[in-house]
C-alpha cells in the first residue's frame, strides 16, 4: 500500500495492462508532451518531416512510433547505426548519424525539419534549432548529450520558430490525462511490445551501467515478481 497526494495521480487507461502501463512510464507519456507540444505549435504532417534525436532511447522510440501512426515523416538521429533496421521498423523513414548534429553549431543550416523531439539537449540541440524550417518547432526535454545549449538566437528571430520545454513531473493533472488518453489511441502496442524487455528486478544494478553506456535499446521492464 502506498499513500500519495491525489493530485499525483492519474487512472490507466483502460487499454493498457500494468505491464504495459510501465512499458510507456515516464519516458512515453514525455514523448507524448512532446508530440502534443509539435501540434500545438502547428506542426503537422503536411509540414514536413520531423526529427527524433536520441532515437534508440526510451523518449526517442516511443516519439517514432507515435509520429509515425500520426502520419509523419519521421527521421531519426541515432549514435547505433547498427540499430537502423529497429528504428524503421518503429516507423522511421530515415536515419542519420547523431555525429552530424553533435558538433559545434552554426547560427543557421538548411532547413531541414519541420519539428523535432529533442532528448539529447547540448550542441545537438543547437543543431536541431539551427535545421528547423520556417515557423516550426521543436519540443526539448532531455539532456543526454549535455545540459548546456550552446547556439544562437538567429533560428528564432530569423526563422520564426518555437522552442517548446517540456516537463514531465509538474505538467498539471488536465495534460497529464491527455497525454495518457492519447497514449492509448495513438500507441501502437505491436510496436510498445518490440520496444520493451523485461527482466527480474535483480538484475538493476547489472542494468545501471549499461543505461549509462547508452546500450539499452528501448524501455526495460523490472518485474518484481
Ligand atoms: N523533461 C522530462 O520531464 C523528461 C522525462 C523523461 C526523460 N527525460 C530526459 O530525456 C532524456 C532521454 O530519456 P530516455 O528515457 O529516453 O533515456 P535513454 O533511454 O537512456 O535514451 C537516451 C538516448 O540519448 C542518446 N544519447 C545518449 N548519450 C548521448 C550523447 N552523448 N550524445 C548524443 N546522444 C546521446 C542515445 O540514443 P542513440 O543511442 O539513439 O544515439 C540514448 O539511447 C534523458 O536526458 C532524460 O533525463 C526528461
Amino acid at each position: 500500500m502506498a499513500r500519495l497526494k491525489a493530485e499525483w495521480l492519474v487512472p490507466k487507461p483502460p487499454a493498457f495492462t500494468a505491464a504495459q502501463a510501465m512499458a510507456i512510464g515516464t519516458a512515453g507519456y514525455t514523448a507524448m508532451l512532446c508530440v502534443m507540444a509539435l501540434e500545438a505549435h502547428g506542426v503537422t504532417p503536411s509540414s514536413g518531416p520531423v526529427l527524433v534525436t536520441g532515437a534508440v532511447g526510451g523518449v526517442g522510440s516511443v516519439a517514432i512510433a507515435l509520429l509515425a501512426r500520426l502520419g509523419y515523416a519521421v527521421h531519426a538521429s541515432t549514435g547505433r547505426r547498427e540499430e537502423e533496421a529497429y528504428l524503421k521498423s518503429l516507423g522511421a523513414s530515415e536515419v542519420i548519424d547523431r555525429a552530424e548534429l553533435s558538433g559545434k553549431a552554426r547560427p543557421l543550416a538548411k532547413e531541414h525539419w519541420a519539428g523535432a523531439v529533442d532528448s539529447v539537449g547540448s550542441t545537438t540541440l543547437a543543431n536541431v534549432l539551427a535545421s528547423i524550417s520556417y515557423g516550426g518547432c521543436v519540443a526539448a526535454c532531455g539532456l543526454a548529450q549535455g545540459m548546456d545549449l550552446p547556439g544562437s538566437v538567429a533560428p528564432f528571430i530569423l526563422r520564426g520558430i518555437t522552442l517548446a520545454g517540456i516537463d514531465s513531473v509538474m505538467a498539471p493533472r488536465s495534460k497529464r490525462i491527455e497525454a495518457w488518453s492519447r497514449l492509448a489511441s495513438d500507441l501502437d502496442l505491436t510496436k510498445l511490445a518490440a520496444m520493451t524487455v523485461t527482466r527480474p528486478v535483480a538484475d538493476v544494478v547489472a542494468l545501471a551501467p549499461e543505461i549509462l553506456a547508452g546500450k539499452i535499446r528501448g524501455r526495460v521492464v523490472l518485474d518484481m515478481g
